[in-house]
Order: structure tokens, then sequence, then C-alpha cells
């Protein structure tokens, strides 16, 4: 059994912070919100903690993690050069869900890093996060709080189903607010280059640093650790559909009914009654899907669906980063 704490999202009590910061200066693991998804949490400089948490994941260890930092000078602390371009970046979105991947200091949280010259780093925007980054005084390594290849923890209780018992402490603040993971750029090559789309879209990046390059060639994934492997997924077999293609829809979910229990997660009401079907209807737009997605996959997966029916919504905007962790769960990509 790992403690869930429930704290205001808006006004943590200082005590949970303090003992949470007390159990990552000792190397322990905490489980925090951030505004995307959930982390897990451990201080960044020390190597032996950051390793618990590629066994509690069950992570590959070639898969680095983010830093998470609540200062510049913490920043400063871990990468040796900061371009102009980051400076920028920063001062337009940060605190907020975007992470940069700039040069490391060759002695700063190499275990993070899983041995790679380079660091990925972001400011979430949280305040339980940020009050626990300052009160350790420490960077924090963090990746999504869930056992490696499933979905990205959005609720406390997500985090509890996959991690109890590995880690030390849960801070429950709630759902997450945004609910997709946060934008991944690489800034070591010019152009810079969107490793992992996220609700920071291409559009928003280039207007304030010009050229950026699309995430989605085989030379841009190899160069990303995470995205190679299989993520997001739930146990059912997921199937995306064609937005507002009703007929489409349902002969996938008819066509399946007899083989087991099938969910479905669309934006289209679709007037099929069946004791093995079961739906979560989203808002037709990429607030509400990335908000709601992972938890839908979760019960959906919990109530025993074999098949999970995604209808697709556009790729405009964080739609982008939305299809993307969609084909991802199908296995598409
Ligand atoms: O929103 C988020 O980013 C959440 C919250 C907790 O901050 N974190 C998260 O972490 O999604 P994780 O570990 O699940 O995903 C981190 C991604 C992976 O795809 C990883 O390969 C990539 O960032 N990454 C980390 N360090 C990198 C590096 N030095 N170079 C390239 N990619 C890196
Ligand atoms: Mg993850």
């Amino acid at each position: 059994m790992t403690v869930s704490l429930r704290l205001d999202p808006e006004q943590p009590s200082r005590e949970a912070i303090e003992w949470a910061a007390g159990i990552i200066q000792q190397g322990g693991l905490v489980a925090f919100p951030t505004e995307t998804v959930y982390g897990v949490g451990a201080d960044a400089l020390n190597a032996a903690a950051v390793n618990r948490i590629f066994d509690a994941k069950g992570r590959p260890s070639d898969n680095p993690l983010i830093v998470h930092v609540a200062s510049r000078k913490m920043l400063d602390r871990l990468v040796a050069r900061v371009p102009e371009k980051a400076e920028r970046l920063m001062e337009r979105f940060w605190p907020g869900p975007l992470t940069l991947v700039l040069e490391r200091k060759a002695d700063a949280a190499s275990a993070a890093a899983a041995g790679l010259p380079t660091l990925a780093v972001r400011m979430p925007q949280n305040k339980i996060a940020l009050e626990l980054i300052r009160t350790a005084n420490t960077p924090i390594a963090a990746p999504s709080a869930n056992i490696s290849g499933r979905p990205s923890p959005t609720r406390a209780e997500h985090v509890v189903s996959d991690l109890s018992g590995r880690i030390d402490l849960i801070l429950d603040g709630g759902e997450t607010r945004i609910g997709v993971e946060s934008t991944v750029l690489d800034l070591t090559t010019d152009p810079a280059v969107v490793l992992r789309p996220g609700w920071i879209t291409q559009e928003e990046l280039a207007g304030v640093v010009g050229a950026v390059e699309a995430f989605a060639t085989i030379r841009e994934l190899m160069r990303s650790p995470g995205t190679r492997h299989r993520h997001y997924s739930p146990r059912a077999r997921v199937v995306i559909t064609e937005t507002g293609n009703v007929a489409h829809i349902k002969e996938t979910c008819l066509g399946s009914l007899g083989a087991g229990a099938v969910g479905l997660i669309c934006h289209t009401p679709i007037d099929i009654v069946h004791h093995q079907l079961r739906s979560v209807v989203l808002d037709n737009n990429a607030e509400s899907y990335a908000r709601s997605i992972y938890d839908a996959m979760r019960e959906l997966d919990s109530w025993g669906a074999q098949l999970i029916v995604i209808e697709a919504i556009a790729e405009e905007g964080a739609g982008t980063a939305v299809m993307d962790r969609i084909r991802r769960a199908a296995g598409e990509e």
C-alpha cells in the first residue's frame, strides 16, 4: 500500500508538501499532479533514487526522463547552455506544458538522461508540483506515473492502480487540467524538432522561434527513445474510426459484439443499445478528448472491454497530439 494524500490544488497544505519533500530528499518516490498528467518523481541529482523510478514503472533503461524545475536557477544547475530560442520559449510558455531538450552539464542528472548528453527539462504549471520542487530544493526527475506502456494517469486513482506498493507517497490534487503530456521540443538542432506533439502546438512554437520541424519521421523517432516503445495503451485492442462516420462506427462495434465486450469512445451519439457495449461520449474537440481519453480507456478496460473503438477528432491544434496518442494506443505508430 502506498499512502495517498488529498490536497487542495490551490492551497496545498504546508505539512503535506514538507512531508513529500522530505521523502524526495531521502531518495524516495513521490507521485504528484502536473497540469498535464501525474508524474512519479525522485531527486534528479540522486542516481539511485532515479533508478528506482525505472524499476517502479518497468521502464526501459534507455528511455530518459524529464527533469522538472521550479526556477531559472535550478535550470542553470543542469544545462550547459541556454540558447536564445530557449530563452524566448521559456518566457512565453513556462511554467507550462513545454519540455525543452538542451545540452546537459556533464556531471548533472546523468541517470535521468539515461546517459545521453542532452537533458529534457520543464517547469510545470501546477501549485502542488512547484511547491514540492521548491521545498525539496532540488530538480525532480518525473515520467508519467503509470506502468510503462499504459495510458498516462490523469487522476490519483490511476496512479494508485498502477503504482501502489511501488512508490512512497501519492499527492492527490484531483483531475489534471490538460490530460495529455507536454510537447517535447529538441533545441539541440537547427531547426528545432518536435519530438512529441503536445498541448502546445508546432504552430505556436514556430510563432516564437521561426522554423520548427515536425516529429513524425523515422529519424526523429529514433532520437526520442520514448517514442519508439509502445505507449499509452489500454489492455483492450484499440480500433480508430473516422470522425462523424456513423455507419463506420456502428459497423465496427456491431462486427465485434459477438466476440466480447466492446467499449466506444466517441463524440457522435450512436444509437446501439447492447449489454456488451458501453460508451463514453465526449465533446468534439481536443480539450475534451485530451482531458478524458486516458480515463475512458482505463474505465473501459476495468469494465472488461476486449475492444475499444475510438472515433477520431480533427487533427488541428492540440488535436494532433490527441490523435498521436490514440494511434499509439492502436499500435499504429
Ligand atoms: O507532461 C509531461 O511531460 C509528463 C509530466 C509528468 O511532466 N511527463 C512525461 O514524461 O510524459 P515521460 O517520461 O512519460 O515522457 C518523456 C518523453 C519520452 O518520450 C522521452 O523519450 C522524452 O521525453 N525524452 C526525455 N529526455 C529526452 C532527451 N534527452 N532527448 C530526447 N527525448 C527525451
Ligand atoms: Mg509516459
